[in-house]
């Protein structure tokens, strides 16, 4: 491959779910660029996953930031644009549902560079998410679609994708669980560094904008966690994504006992956070598939999910913002134990990505 792969990226799942891709083409010496948008820029969303997965610097940062959909996006396609006719990649990889992939995805298709998705065919079923337009778009964009499961393939040729296009890899998620896991449990404080013991809290992480901009909503769904916690004598410890910070102080929000706001916890940290919980309650996608690859119960703090195979394993269920139904969820699932199959691949997705992407083009389908 001349001009190798670009890998275009921008927030914190993007970082963690694309370290395996970046972690293969260092192994098998393929030239790789990394392009990132500027979309997630704190340190805590940004920075502290690159140090901590041992991934370079990006070789470009757009440094877009923070804005209204329509301009975020329109700024990342002009830079992503500009910087793929510099650097002519043969392919270009976007990886899940943030509007990083949506603007990455448009500027590699108007350029006629071939494009790969990663975590292609997730689909909730709810198009008012924006990230359900973003993931949407992107597959139907793309050249090659990297399914994580057979659901996920069903969903793109229930909508028309051909199947030539379509690979099921599992998802990279399980890849750098596997490599991190371990070094989570024998080397972090996370733990400790809060106070709590192993098996004796909850862990919750809400940031999607349907839950924490709606005033009334997030506060339900603040409540509704605060009463579950309570009733198992468990503390709900919440490290905080920056908007749902925000919105707090805007809506004046007090946050009910035993909920405790903590920052973002880096890597190693969180996912020891998430093996030695009680129950995760969480409305992130990422999150959803770690806990069931980790065995620790979770309840989705959202009307649906595009993580559907966690339901059906047993590792997953969904409550909204209705705190009696979060009560009752937490109920259920507290006491399950964990010894669900994962359905998200057996950790070689970024090795099988980064194969098909670097096929010769003369076995690759048109
Ligand atoms: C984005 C994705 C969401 C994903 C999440 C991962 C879209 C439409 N949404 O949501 O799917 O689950 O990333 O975490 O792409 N902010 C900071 N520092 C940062 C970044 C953001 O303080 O580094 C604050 C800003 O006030 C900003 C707000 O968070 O306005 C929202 O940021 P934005 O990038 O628009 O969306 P996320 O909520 O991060
Ligand atoms: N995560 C983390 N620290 C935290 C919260 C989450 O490292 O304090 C990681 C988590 O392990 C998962 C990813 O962030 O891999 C999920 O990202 P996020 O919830 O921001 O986005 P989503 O998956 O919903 O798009």
């Amino acid at each position: 491959m001349s001009n190798g792969i670009a890998l275009v990226l921008g927030t914190r799942p993007e970082i963690i779910k694309l370290a395996p891709v970046i972690q293969a083409c260092e192994r098998r010496s393929v030239p790789h660029t990394l392009i990132h948008t500027g979309q997630h820029y704190s340190e805590t969303l940004d920075s502290v996953f690159f140090d901590q997965l041992g991934l370079p610097d990006p070789d470009y940062n757009l440094g877009v930031g923070s804005a209204d959909h329509g301009k975020q996006t329109g700024e990342m396609l002009i830079g992503v644009e500009r910087i793929l006719q510099e650097c002519d990649p043969e392919t270009v990889l976007v990886q899940g549902d943030t509007n990083s992939v949506l603007a990455g995805a448009l500027a590699a298709s108007k350029l006629d560079v071939r494009l790969g998705h990663v975590e292609a065919g997730l689909r909730s079923g709810d198009r008012e998410m924006p990230e359900e337009t973003n993931r949407t778009l992107a597959d139907h964009a793309a050249d090659r679609c990297f399914a994580p499961t057979e659901q996920s393939r069903d969903n793109l040729l229930a909508e028309g994708i051909p199947e030539e296009r379509i690979e099921v890899t599992g998802n990279t998620v399980v890849d750098a669980l596997e490599r991190h896991k371990e070094l989570a449990r024998e080397r972090t404080t996370a733990l400790a560094d809060l106070g709590l013991d192993e098996d004796d809290y909850a862990v919750m992480t809400l940031h999607r904008a349907e839950n924490v901009d709606d005033p009334e909503r997030f506060r339900a769904l603040l409540f509704g966690a605060s009463r579950a916690g309570d009733s198992h004598g468990l503390p709900v410890v919440y490290p905080i994504h920056p908007r749902a910070r925000e919105r707090i102080e805007e809506f004046d929000i007090t946050v009910p006992e035993p909920i405790r706001l903590v920052e973002p916890r880096e890597y190693l940290e969180f996912i020891r956070l998430e093996d030695a919980a009680s129950i995760i309650l969480t409305d992130s996608g990422g999150v959803q598939e770690e806990a069931c690859i980790l065995g620790t119960p979770c309840v989705t703090l959202r009307d649906n999910t595009e993580r559907p195979e966690t339901i059906s394993a047993g590792a997953n269920v969904l409550a909204g913002p209705d705190p009696a139904t979060i009560i009752h969820r937490v109920e259920e699932m507290i006491d399950t134990d964990g010894d669900w199959e994962n359905p998200f691949g057996d950790g070689t997705a970024g090795e099988q990505i980064l194969q098909a992407v670097t096929r010769a083009p003369e076995e690759v389908p048109q």
